[in-house]
């Protein structure tokens, strides 16, 4: 039978950890949150941390701009946010609107609040270790740490080769001694891969074009389901359940899987900038 890895358990446990921490502080850290636009999903997500950084005693403090804002005006607002002692972390909602550069913007958040882990020079140590990580992949990491399942010596295969996920991914799991393969569109022979993973991570995002099924896995795999579509009005992963189920040891589902956890774990890099402002 495939073990289901709740996501709200290793999120409740890293919430218990994060409020143990907050409650020794003199003063609570502050996530300032900026959001751009008026992007259903952004909204629902940046609701979401507002909820989970309140259920730990966090502030949140939001910063919303128009969608015709230009970057000249949301970088000036980041670099005040930089220079502001009562600014812990800060978080730049994405996807920007096409007007604005990702790039230029994710680059003036100070490398030490920069709470998604995605500036350059987060992105560069993590080939060292890490310092600030991107929550997605630190939350896969969380799981597979909470649930026990082993990761040194294992093969790890990662569908995704985007800065946000895949890649720094990668690092993490080569730097807990996994072996790891990244696929991405242009793979050739894709099932040929995964069927030799003892750790499949998806994310994808494609579904019904793009399905993990039973017959691309190894028999005692761990399924970890990252990808979100929508597919007949409800929230999907990439992996079709139904068909894995007895093959895979252990699955992640979706909804209530590593979504959870990638909330929980911008909790914990809040935590983190703290400290690393603190020297
Ligand atoms: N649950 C969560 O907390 C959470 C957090 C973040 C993201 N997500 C979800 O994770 C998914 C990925 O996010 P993202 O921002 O990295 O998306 P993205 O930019 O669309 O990247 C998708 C990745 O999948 C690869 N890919 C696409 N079609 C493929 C195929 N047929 N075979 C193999 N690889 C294929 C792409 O390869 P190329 O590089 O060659 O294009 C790319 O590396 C999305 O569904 C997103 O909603 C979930």
């Amino acid at each position: 039978m495939t073990s289901i890895l709740s996501g709200r358990e290793v999120a409740r446990a890293i919430r218990k950890e994060v409020k143990q921490q907050v409650m020794l502080l003199e003063k609570p850290p502050t996530l300032a949150i900026i959001l751009v636009g008026e992007d259903e999903a952004s909204q629902i997500y940046v609701k979401m941390k507002h909820r989970a950084c309140r259920k730990v005693g966090i502030n949140a403090k939001e910063y919303r701009f128009p969608v015709n804002t230009h970057q000249d005006t949301l970088v000036a607002k980041i670099r005040e946010l930089n220079q502001n002692p009562e600014i812990t972390g800060i978080i730049v909602q994405l996807p920007l609107p096409s007007t604005i550069s990702t790039f230029t913007v994710i680059e003036s958040v100070s490398p030490l609040k920069d709470i998604d882990g995605l500036h350059p020079l987060n992105q560069g140590r993590l080939l060292s270790g890490g310092f600030l990580v991107p929550c997605t992949p630190l939350a896969v990491v969380r799981i597979l740490d909470f649930y026990e399942i082993p990761i040194a010596g294992k093969h790890a295969v990662i569908i995704n080769r985007t800065r946000l996920v895949g890649r720094p991914l990668t690092q993490l799991l080569l730097n807990k001694d996994a072996t790891v393969t990244i696929c991405h569109s242009k793979t050739q022979n894709l099932s040929e891969i995964t069927r030799q993973a003892d750790i499949l991570v998806s994310a994808v995002g494609r579904r019904p074009k793009f399905t993990i099924t039973g017959d691309m896995i190894k028999d005692g795999a761990t399924i970890i389901d990252v990808g979100l579509s929508r597919l007949d009005g409800k929230v999907v992963g990439d992996v079709d359940s139904g068909s894995v189920e007895g093959r895979a040891s252990h699955l992640t589902p979706v909804p209530r899987g590593v979504g959870p956890v990638t909330v929980a774990t911008v909790l914990q890099n809040v935590l983190t900038a703290m400290k690393l402002q603190r020297g």
